[in-house]
C-alpha cells in the first residue's frame, strides 16, 4: 500500500520529533533532562562482513526535483530516506509535487506539476541542515511567478547564499536575505528570465545546479562554464529526463554545459546509486584497522565523486572494484577492503571537486597512518555544514593528533601507531564531522565521544546499526 508522504505526519523520525525539542537541539539549548544525543565509539580489532550503501544523497535531491518538474508518474527505488532529502520532499509538496511511498519494497512514487508548473507555497519552506535542498531548490523557485521563503537549522542560516542569488538575480529573479547573503531567504521569482552564460566563480555543483534548474523554465539557452568540473548528476539526469544538454570540456579541466529551455520533461523510472561519500566511513574504518576484511556493495563510483578512493589507494590501502556495473545512469562497485598500514601523501587543489566532503574522514585515515598528509585547496570546506577546517582540526587535536592549518590547507602528522584518543568532539551540527570521529574511535588507544550524534540522519539514517554490524562498538554516552 502507499501512502502520501506528509512532511508533517510521515513516519519519518526528524518529522516525528518535537519541533522545539528539535529547536533546542539545533540550537545547542538542551537541558540536563534531555536524553543526550551523546555517542561513544570503543576502539576494536578489525571489521568484518557485507553491508550495503545508502542511497546517493546528491542524486536523490535531484531524482525528486526532477521528478516534480516532469510530467507523469516518476518511480524511485534506492532514494535516500534521510532528513535532508525529505526537506526536499516537503517542499516539493508545497510546492504541488504529489509524493507517495510504499513501505514494502522502498518505491517512492512522484507526480509532477511540470516546469514552470509549481504553485507557490502556503508557508516557508523549512530545510532543516540541507544546502543542497536550498541551493538547488532556489533555481526552481527563482523561475516561478510568485514570492516564497525558505530558512533551516542554525547551520543552514549562517551559509552563504549570495553565490546562487548572484546568478539568479542576473536572470531576472529578486532576493532579500540576511546581512551575507544569509538565510532566511525571500525569493521573488519570476516567469519571465533571461538566459545567461555563468562562469562559476567557486568549483561548486550546487550552484551550477540552481542556475540550470532554473534555465529549464528560461526561454533559451543558459550556460553554465565550470572552472574545474564538479559531480555531474544534474546534467546525467537532465537528459535522463528528456532535456536537450550540451557539455563541452573547456581548457584546464572545465567544463561548459547547456540547458535548453522549456523542455518536456517526461516521468522515469529511476534507481538511485548508493552513496560514495556515505561508503567512505566503512571503507576508510577497514583500511585503518589491520586484518579487517569488508565489502561494501553498491557504490557509485562517478569519477567526479571517487577522489576519496584513488587517495586512499595512493595511501596505500587495499580497496577492489568489484562487479563494475551501471545503475541509474552511474558507474556502481561493489567495493571490497582489507585493512593494513597506510602512508602520509600530499592531496593536490585539484582533487578537491571530487572529494570535496570526504576531507574529515580523509583526515582521520592521515591521522592513523605512517608520515604527514598534506590536503591543499580547502577554502570551500569553511562553507560546509559547519567550518570543517576548524572542526576537523579541533577534533583530531582533542584526540591527540598533531595537525596544521591553513586558511585553506591542512597537514595532519600521523605516527603510524593508533592515535591517543579519549578526547570529545564538538560535532557543530555537521553529520560528516560526527561520523568521521566515531571512525576515529574505532582505531584510537582510547574510545571517542561526539558531543551530538543526531545529525547523522541527515545524510545516513541507519549509520550506527550498519557499523556495528561489520564489528564496531558505537553506542549511546
Ligand atoms: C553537493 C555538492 C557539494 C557537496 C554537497 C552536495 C550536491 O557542494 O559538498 O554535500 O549535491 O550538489 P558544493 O557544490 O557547494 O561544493
Amino acid at each position: 500500500m502507499s501512502r502520501a508522504f506528509h512532511p508533517v505526519k510521515t513516519k519519518f523520525r526528524h518529522a516525528r520529533r518535537a519541533p522545539r525539542r528539535i529547536a533546542a537541539l539545533r540550537e545547542g539549548r538542551l537541558t540536563a533532562t534531555t536524553t543526550s544525543p551523546k555517542l561513544l565509539a570503543r576502539p576494536i580489532a578489525r571489521l568484518q562482513g557485507r553491508v550495503r550503501a545508502p542511497g546517493d544523497k546528491s542524486v536523490s535531491h535531484r531524482v525528486l526535483m526532477l521528478g516534480a518538474l516532469a510530467l507523469g508518474e516518476t518511480t524511485v527505488r534506492g532514494l535516500l530516506e534521510g532528513e535532508d532529502v525529505l526537506s526536499t520532499a516537503g517542499a516539493l509538496c508545497a510546492l504541488g509535487a504529489e509524493i507517495r511511498h510504499e513501505r514494502e519494497g522502498g518505491l517512492w512514487r512522484i507526480r509532477g506539476f511540470g516546469v514552470g508548473g509549481g504553485r507557490e507555497p502556503a508557508d516557508v519552506l523549512e530545510l532543516g541542515n540541507s544546502g543542497t535542498s536550498a541551493r538547488l531548490l532556489s533555481g526552481i523557485l527563482a523561475s516561478h511567478p510568485f514570492t516564497s521563503f525558505m530558512t533551516g537549522d542554525a547551520s543552514l542560516r549562517r551559509r552563504p547564499m549570495q553565490r546562487v542569488i548572484d546568478p539568479l538575480s542576473r536572470m531576472g529573479a529578486r532576493f532579500a536575505a540576511r546581512e551575507g547573503g544569509r538565510m532566511p531567504l525571500a525569493i521573488i521569482g519570476t516567469d519571465e528570465m533571461v538566459p545567461i552564460e555563468y562562469r562559476l566563480p567557486v568549483a561548486s555543483a550546487q550552484v551550477k545546479s540552481a542556475i540550470l534548474l532554473a534555465g529549464l523554465n528560461t526561454a533559451g539557452r543558459t550556460t553554465v562554464i565550470e572552472p574545474e568540473a564538479t559531480r555531474d548528476h544534474t546534467e546525467r539526469l537532465l537528459r535522463h529526463f528528456g532535456a536537450e544538454v550540451e557539455v563541452s570540456t573547456t581548457e584546464g579541466g572545465g567544463r561548459r554545459i547547456t540547458v535548453v529551455g522549456w523542455p518536456e520533461l517526461r516521468g522515469r523510472d529511476i534507481v538511485v546509486p548508493g552513496d560514495p561519500s556515505s561508503a567512505a566511513f566503512a571503507v576508510v574504518a577497514a583500511a585503518i584497522r589491520p586484518g579487517s576484511d569488508i565489502t561494501v556493495e553498491n557504490v557509485g563510483i562517478n569519477p567526479l565523486r571517487a577522489g576519496l578512493y584513488q587517495t586512499l589507494r595512493e595511501m596505500g590501502a587495499d580497496i577492489s572494484f568489484e562487479s563494475n556495473r551501471e545503475v541509474g545512469g552511474e558507474p556502481v562497485a561493489d567495493l571490497r577492503v582489507k585493512g593494513g598500514l597506510l602512508k602520509g601523501v600530499e592531496v593536490p587543489a585539484e582533487r578537491a571537486p571530487s572529494m570535496i566532503d570526504e576531507y574529515p574522514i580523509l583526515a582521520v585515515a592521515a591521522a592513523c597512518a605512517q608520515g604527514s598528509t598534506r590536503m591543499l585547496g580547502l577554502a570551500e570546506l569553511r562553507a560546509k555544514e559547519s567550518d570543517r577546517l576548524a572542526s576537523v582540526a579541533a577534533g583530531l587535536q582533542a584526540n591527540g593528533v598533531a595537525v596544521a592549518m591553513g586558511a585553506d590547507s591542512l597537514v595532519v602528522h600521523g605516527s603510524g601507531a593508533p592515535p591517543p584518543g579519549g578526547g570529545l568532539v564538538a560535532t557543530r551540527l555537521d553529520h560528516r564531522v560526527a561520523m568521521s570521529f566515531l571512525v576515529l574511535g574505532l582505531a584510537a588507544r582510547e574510545p571517542v565521544a561526539v558531543d551530538d550524534g543526531s545529525l547523522i540522519d541527515t545524510s545516513f539514517p541507519g549509520f550506527v546499526q550498519l557499523m556495528n554490524r561489520l564489528g564496531a562498538r558505537i553506542e549511546a554516552a
